[in-house]
Formats: C-alpha cells, sequence, structure tokens
C-alpha cells in the first residue's frame, strides 16, 4: 500500500496521497492541478461577503479546501459544515484539520452529499466539486443555496461539453456541443445554461460572477438572486450559437468589479488568470490570430474605434466587436 504524503499547499498543511496520475477509482487523494480551483474559492469568499457567511464542503476529499478556507479566508467564515461519503475521507479531514490546529467554526459529516444537503437549512456558499458531472448535486445544492449566496461548481467531464460526446451532451446538458477551436467556450456556455435552467425551476436566478476553462476542467461561480422576472431575463440570454450550436448562455461570463476586488487576495498564480478574466470582453467568440501580434492588434483596433481583448480560452484569441473581415482587414493594414 502506498504511504500518505506530507503536502503543503499555500496556508494548509495536509496528509494524504499524491498520486503521479489521478482516476475516479482511487477513494481519497490529493490533486495538486486543482489548487488553482481552490486559491480561487479564497479569494470569492474574501471578497464577496460582507458578512460571515455559512458554507458547505459537500465533497470535501482529503478536507484541503474547507481548511483553506478556515485559515485563509476565517474572518468571512461564521461556520463550515465538511462533508464526504467516504469514511476513510472523513477520517483524513478530522487528522487533517487536527494537523492544522483548527478547533473550531466546523461540523463534519459523513452521507451523500445530496441527503448532507437536503437536511441542511441552507448556505451562503456551496461548493460542488465532484468527478466529473456535476448533475447528480445540482438540484439539491441549488434548493439550499441562499438569496444573494454564492454556488460554486466544478465539471470536469468536458470530452461530452465539448463534443467529443454529442449525444451524452445533448441528454446531459440539453444542448448541441460544436467541436472546433470554441469548443471550450460554447461548453462552458452550455454548462452555465443548464445549471440555470435548474435554477429557474425554484425562481432562482443563477447570475455567472466569474467563469472559466482549464485544463481538464470548468468551473463557474453563480450568485443567486430570487424571483420570476429576474429568472425569466436569464432565460432570454439563452441562445443558439451560429444557429445550430447551444443552446448557450449568451450574457456575461465575469463580475469584473468583484474579480477587481478578489485580485486584493490573489497569488501571483491566481492574479495571472484573473486579470484575464477582468479585461475579457463581453462577448460570445473569438477570432484566432495567427502570426501577428496580440498587442498590435489590439492597439489598430482601438485606433479605429474597435473594443478588443485577449481570451483565457486561447493564447492566441482575440475577442473583439466586429466580423472577421473588419478585423483581419484593420490588423494587416
Ligand atoms: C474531486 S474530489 C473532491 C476534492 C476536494 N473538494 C478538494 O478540493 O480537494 C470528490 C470527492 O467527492 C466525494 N464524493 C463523490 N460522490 C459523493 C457523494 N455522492 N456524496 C458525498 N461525497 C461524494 C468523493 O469521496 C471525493 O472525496
Amino acid at each position: 500500500m502506498k504511504q500518505d504524503d506530507m503536502i503543503k499547499e499555500s496556508s494548509a498543511e495536509i496528509i494524504a496521497e499524491s498520486p503521479k496520475t489521478v482516476s475516479k477509482q482511487m477513494e481519497v487523494f490529493y490533486n495538486p492541478v486543482m489548487k488553482l480551483n481552490r486559491s480561487l474559492s479564497v479569494c470569492v469568499i474574501n471578497a464577496y461577503f460582507g458578512k460571515p457567511a455559512r458554507i458547505a464542503d459537500p465533497m470535501a476529499g482529503t478536507g484541503i479546501r474547507a481548511i483553506r478556507l478556515l485559515k485563509e479566508a476565517e474572518g468571512k467564515i461564521e461556520s463550515i459544515d465538511i462533508n464526504d461519503y467516504s469514511e476513510k475521507s472523513v477520517e483524513l479531514i478530522k487528522k487533517n484539520l487536527e494537523l492544522n490546529k483548527i478547533n473550531n467554526k466546523f461540523t463534519i459529516h459523513n452521507k451523500d452529499a445530496n441527503l448532507f444537503l437536503l437536511e441542511s437549512t441552507g448556505f451562503d456558499y456551496i461548493d460542488i466539486d465532484p468527478f466529473g458531472t456535476p448533475n447528480p448535486f445540482l438540484d439539491s445544492a441549488i434548493k439550499r443555496i441562499a438569496r444573494d449566496g454564492i454556488l460554486a461548481v466544478t465539471a470536469t467531464d468536458t470530452a461530452a461539453l465539448t463534443g467529443t460526446y454529442e449525444h451524452a451532451c445533448e441528454r446531459k446538458y440539453w444542448a448541441k456541443p460544436l467541436r472546433n477551436y470554441l469548443m471550450h467556450e460554447i461548453g462552458l456556455r452550455i454548462l452555465i445554461r443548464k445549471i440555470q435552467l435548474i435554477g429557474a425551476q425554484y425562481e432562482k436566478a443563477l447570475v455567472p460572477v466569474l467563469s472559466y476553462s482549464k485544463d481538464h476542467y470548468y468551473r463557474i461561480f453563480f450568485r443567486c438572486e430570487k424571483g420570476k422576472k429576474k429568472c425569466d431575463i436569464i432565460v432570454k440570454q439563452h441562445k443558439f450559437f451560429q444557429e445550430k450550436y447551444g443552446p448557450i448562455w449568451t450574457g456575461k461570463l465575469e463580475d469584473s468589479a468583484l474579480i477587481q476586488k478578489m485580485l486584493n487576495y490573489a497569488d501571483p498564480e491566481s492574479a495571472k488568470l484573473l486579470e484575464i478574466l477582468r479585461d475579457e470582453l463581453d462577448v460570445v467568440g473569438f477570432k484566432e490570430l495567427n502570426n501577428q501580434k496580440m498587442e498590435d492588434a489590439i492597439k489598430k483596433l482601438k485606433s479605429k474605434g474597435i473594443e478588443s481583448s485577449r481570451t483565457h480560452f486561447a493564447g492566441n484569441g482575440i475577442k473583439c466587436d466586429c466580423d472577421s473581415a473588419t478585423l483581419f482587414k484593420i490588423i494587416k493594414s
């Protein structure tokens, strides 16, 4: 059997298995690739909440996310409920909390995540972080997220959303995916719409405040507003892309003011992504530049009064407020 390793991530020190390659079959392990994902949870909680919030970590794994929150956003936390259905995970969470000398503000549960959420009285922040699709947990998380609370969702089944498995996408996300250089953006917007439709059933309008695609996963933070009219405004922004892909969410992916505040709490890796997200132009899709320098292209477009920006979806991608013919004519001039 493999020995557990001692692992340090930001303020937290934990013991956990840290395998070279991770898979869903492994019961509990530490995944270093998700450090950024956890760091952004810390930033959102610090930047968004005015008063201490009730936090839920329904799929806690090693407990590292909850531990980091308790150490790095302590002032913004009233309580944190840490849950995992694996007994091995719960044992590890207890050991790791002790190791980090954390002895208050938390309660540990060992239940199925849906049961844990539905038996609760609700939370201001819920973090859904499963292996694969978040689908099985959306209904209960949306039912228990408070007005003006934040629902954070991770999805790692990007193959369906980016069109490798078109029928799986239609079945699981009620939309037709696209399979070209825009697939990551369209997949993210398909996922957002699906989650918003579940919210609309309960008259909860889920407004994305931070959304991104990275490596093998999607991550979205939604602010939960309440009311039928707000839901209608959301649903009106669900449209087809190029008349046949989607429907997708065509509204904003980011709240730039929140991102600006988050930067006060960000480490260099998080800040790098946040700055691109903050400045990304609010349009659906982008174009790829081949031999042109991004800064030159943005400058030339600006001189013609056309807004443009980089995009986190692709290093050579440019978002702009004009059609392709106009874009390439201007940047080649
Ligand atoms: C991706 S890991 C979580 C990682 C953790 N959130 C982190 O940031 O390090 C997914 C966890 O969900 C747990 N899990 C999967 N299905 C569950 C369910 N139905 N109810 C509760 N926990 C579940 C697994 O035991 C595993 O620990």
